[in-house]
């Protein structure tokens, strides 16, 4: 595999400005270092977060201060595809797949189309200081080869799958599981496990509505078979409930279609997750299944609010996703912000903190990602971003609301992806 553009060298650690690393012990706690030196090894991995005046580090340092350094972020949900229609959403579910989405991933056809759209995918990534994506792509194989290689070029981590369906879809995205089938397997032996095990294929029904029996259960055997994440949507909206139960009428709810087709298990990341009852939320904990919480959709989509409460209290993993093109942007901080909302709706106040971790960290936990990236801490590959900040913010708890709450007045100066500036291009 290839290492990503201009590492910094040895004697050069890139940082001296402050640091924010969370703590997985204590999720909602972070620790913040006032000028702080990050010490990133040649090949990429943190050798050490510590205060400047204790670091016995003697060699030159790249200074960013007044830049904050904090971990970058994990995008949990998004669809490559909808780079381009993010905007167009808001109106139902079913109605907005049928009128925007399909015509849109229908392009993708196309790899001329396809390449620009990876390019633009990437571009905005960067813009936004996400370092971990999880995405659909379309239903594509070259597409989908198309967006691993995008990724790959710029020594992005990524995890992506070649989005299923073969059902209640415009015949161009129909892709029936006697040709998904091999072109998983070649997506698999291409990709999964490259640049370092940066890149990770995902088995990636778009959901029950949309896939036959025989797609559900060959893209169930095929996860098994390469111990593989399983990434789909559920309980978004009740009409798209209604309409997995009209196709998988055997199904007691919509979680069951899914878990008597072998597809929840503990690789099995559910978007959304909104619509769900007592019974199903104790199934998915039982399954030790993780979901993405993306609130910008569920309010522009009118999807309804996410209770929080319920994957916590049962020790469900929670990532946040933006949910591209149902979410209205890129950017991780707008998915704080409106995971905030979100909560507020429901009577709950959740801190900066908790909203900074579950872009961080908690994105991690959820993808069984936490021993390689989410935190600053020794050890972690150093996928970092510097922010800036304006001059009157100083103090840890200004800085953490100023990253949750007032993304505009801050910008992500630089993004390192293992220790590499990727972000402006060096
Ligand atoms: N459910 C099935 N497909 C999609 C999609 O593309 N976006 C969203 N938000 N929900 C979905
Ligand atoms: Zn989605």
């Amino acid at each position: 595999s290839r290492p990503p553009a201009s590492r910094p060298p040895v004697s050069r650690p890139p940082a001296r400005p402050s640091t924010l690393p969370p703590r997985p012990a204590e999720r909602a706690r972070l620790r913040y270092i006032d000028d702080a030196i990050l010490l990133v090894a040649p090949e990429g991995h943190i050798v050490s977060a510590e205060p400047a005046a204790l670091t016995s580090f003697r060699g030159p340092i790249l200074d960013l201060r007044p830049a904050v350094l904090i971990p970058g972020f994990v995008d949990a949900h998004l669809h490559f595809p909808q780079t381009r229609i993010t905007g167009s959403a808001s109106g139902p579910l079913l109605e907005w797949l049928d009128r925007s989405v399909f015509p849109e991933e229908a392009r993708f056809h196309d790899p001329a189309y396809a390449a620009a759209v990876a390019d633009d995918f990437i571009r905005r990534l960067l813009l936004a200081g996400t370092t971990t994506s999880v995405a659909f792509s379309s239903a594509h194989p070259t597409a989908t080869d198309q967006l691993f290689d995008a990724l790959h070029r710029t020594g992005l981590r990524g995890v992506a799958g070649l989005t299923l369906m073969d059902q209640n879809c415009p015949e161009a995205l129909r892709l029936g599981h006697r040709e998904a089938v091999p072109a998983m397997r070649d997506l698999i032996q291409k990709w999964h496990g490259k640049d370092e095990g940066r890149l990770r294929f995902v088995i990636t029904p778009r959901f029950a509505p949309s896939c036959s029996r025989a797609l559900l259960e060959a893209a169930a055997d095929l996860a098994d078979e390469h111990q593989l994440f399983i990434q789909t949507h559920i309980a978004e909206q009740p009409a798209e409930a209604e309409a997995a139960l009209r196709a998988c009428p055997w199904g007691t709810d919509y979680l069951d279609i899914y878990d008597r087709l072998g597809l929840l298990g503990p690789r099995t990341l559910f978007a959304h997750a909104i619509h769900l009852s007592d019974r199903e939320w104790d199934r998915i904990a039982e399954a030790g299944a993780r979901v993405a919480h993306c609130p910008d959709s569920n309010f522009f989509l009118g999807s309804g609010r996410m209770a929080l409460d319920e994957p916590r209290r049962r020790g469900i993993p929670v990532a946040l996703g933006s949910d591209i093109g149902a979410g209205r942007s890129f950017d991780m901080r707008r998915a704080m912000s409106h995971a905030f909302d979100n909560a507020l709706c429901l009577g709950n106040r959740l801190s900066p903190a908790e909203l900074f971790t579950l872009a961080t960290l908690g994105g991690a936990e959820a993808l069984d990602l936490a021993d390689h990236i989410g935190t600053l801490e020794a050890g972690k590959e150093a996928d970092f971003l510097a922010v800036r900040c304006p001059d009157h913010i100083t103090t840890e708890a200004e800085i953490l609301a100023q990253l949750a709450f007032a993304s505009e007045e801050s910008r992500v100066l630089r993004v390192y992806v293992r220790g590499a500036q990727v972000h402006p291009i060096p």
